[in-house]
């Protein structure tokens, strides 16, 4: 595994991440989800990405990964980067939901209930609300680090000018924003616009979610809806009407590009983002030990010929 430095921070992220959001709920195998974890981390891959709605049902993911790191990894600890968020609907009410401080210190509670974790090395707020001014957010994000709960914070799904509040204050009160944690990936590219020049002039490090659009960049999709796929599970936002004829067209092209490169599409999705200088780290989702094997081949080859990536823009021109 190749790790890169967080923006202007000293802690290293590896290239590769592995996200919880699916996969790792109740209704998951979690036979399976042990052995992704551990093969994650025999790989080198010491980051972890949960947050308090994972699952099905919400929170689960965090019990599970509590469960798997006391019996597997707890001798590791120092080895390992766990993360948490909050800022989407978790309980009933109006403290169960939004950016507010009472919402943020209560999950993060549960969380490090949930996880049996003393600490979250990155917690994030999960998202702007529209509503809760910035500042109150990003207090409770800072009080958080000062009471130990957190080593570090970030921000997710901010917009542009939102974001630059929430890292002025942060630098204001000597708590750096570690990481903005944002959708990057072939399909969508508006990151390039709204997000890494703001990352780049304050050192924030940038990590891309959903890199492979939550399977539609890969080979899953090629020959039909595969039977336990997310789009057939229908519990997530990938929904089979996304699967339109001029998107499988697209994904079936990137593919013969990606074979011409002797890579599978998976690997190919995720060796495009990493190529791109602003990215510090990439966080996958698998449902099984082959993917997660599959996509960790990507850092084999993250180099693109000039030529490749005018073929990638071209394939991807409206
Ligand atoms: N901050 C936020 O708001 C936010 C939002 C979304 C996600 N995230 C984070 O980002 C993580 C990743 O998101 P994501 O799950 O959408 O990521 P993704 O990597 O784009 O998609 C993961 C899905 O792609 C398929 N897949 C993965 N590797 C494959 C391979 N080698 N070959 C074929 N199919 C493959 C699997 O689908 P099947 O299940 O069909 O096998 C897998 O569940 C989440 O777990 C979460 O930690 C954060």
């Amino acid at each position: 595994m190749e790790y890169n430095f967080c923006g202007n921070s000293g802690l290293q992220l590896p290239k590769i991440s592995l996200g919880l959001w699916h996969n790792f709920g109740d209704t998951d195998r979690f036979d399976e989800a042990t052995r992704m974890i551990c093969t994650a981390f025999d790989n080198g891959i010491t980051h972890f990405d949960l947050a308090n709605n994972y699952g099905p049902p919400p929170g689960s993911a965090e019990i599970n990964f509590g469960k798997i790191f006391a019996a597997q990894l707890k001798a590791h600890r120092d080895e390992i980067l766990v993360a948490s968020k909050a800022g989407y609907r978790m309980w009933n009410g109006p403290y169960g939901d939004g950016s507010s401080r009472k919402n943020l210190m209560a999950s993060l509670d549960q969380s490090l209930r949930r996880t049996g974790l003393d600490y979250f090395d990155i917690f994030y707020s999960h998202r702007y609300d529209g509503v809760t001014p910035v500042e109150e957010t990003m207090q409770a994000l800072i009080d958080m680090v000062r009471q130990g709960k957190a080593l570090y914070v970030g921000i997710s799904n901010y917009p542009r000018e939102k974001a630059r509040q929430a890292c002025q204050y942060l630098e204001n009160q000597n708590v750096r924003c570690l990481l903005y944690q944002g959708k990057y990936n072939l399909f969508e590219r508006s990151p390039e616009q709204e997000t890494f020049p703001l990352n780049r002039e304050k050192g924030v490090g940038y990590i891309a979610f959903s890199p492979l659009a939550q399977g539609l960049l890969t080979n899953r999709y090629l020959h039909g809806i595969p039977a336990g796929s997310r789009v057939r599970k229908g519990s997530g936002f990938l929904l089979e009407e996304h699967l339109t004829p001029a998107v499988l067209e697209k994904v079936r092209r990137l593919n013969e590009l990606a074979e011409k490169r002797s890579q599978s599409l998976a690997e190919m999705s995720l060796a495009w983002v990493l190529n791109n200088p602003n990215v510090t780290s990439v966080i996958v989702g698998t449902s099984s030990v082959p993917q997660l094997r599959d996509n960790l081949k990507a850092l084999e080859n993250t180099h693109f010929t000039p030529a490749e990536l005018q073929q990638i823009n071209e394939i991807l021109s409206p």
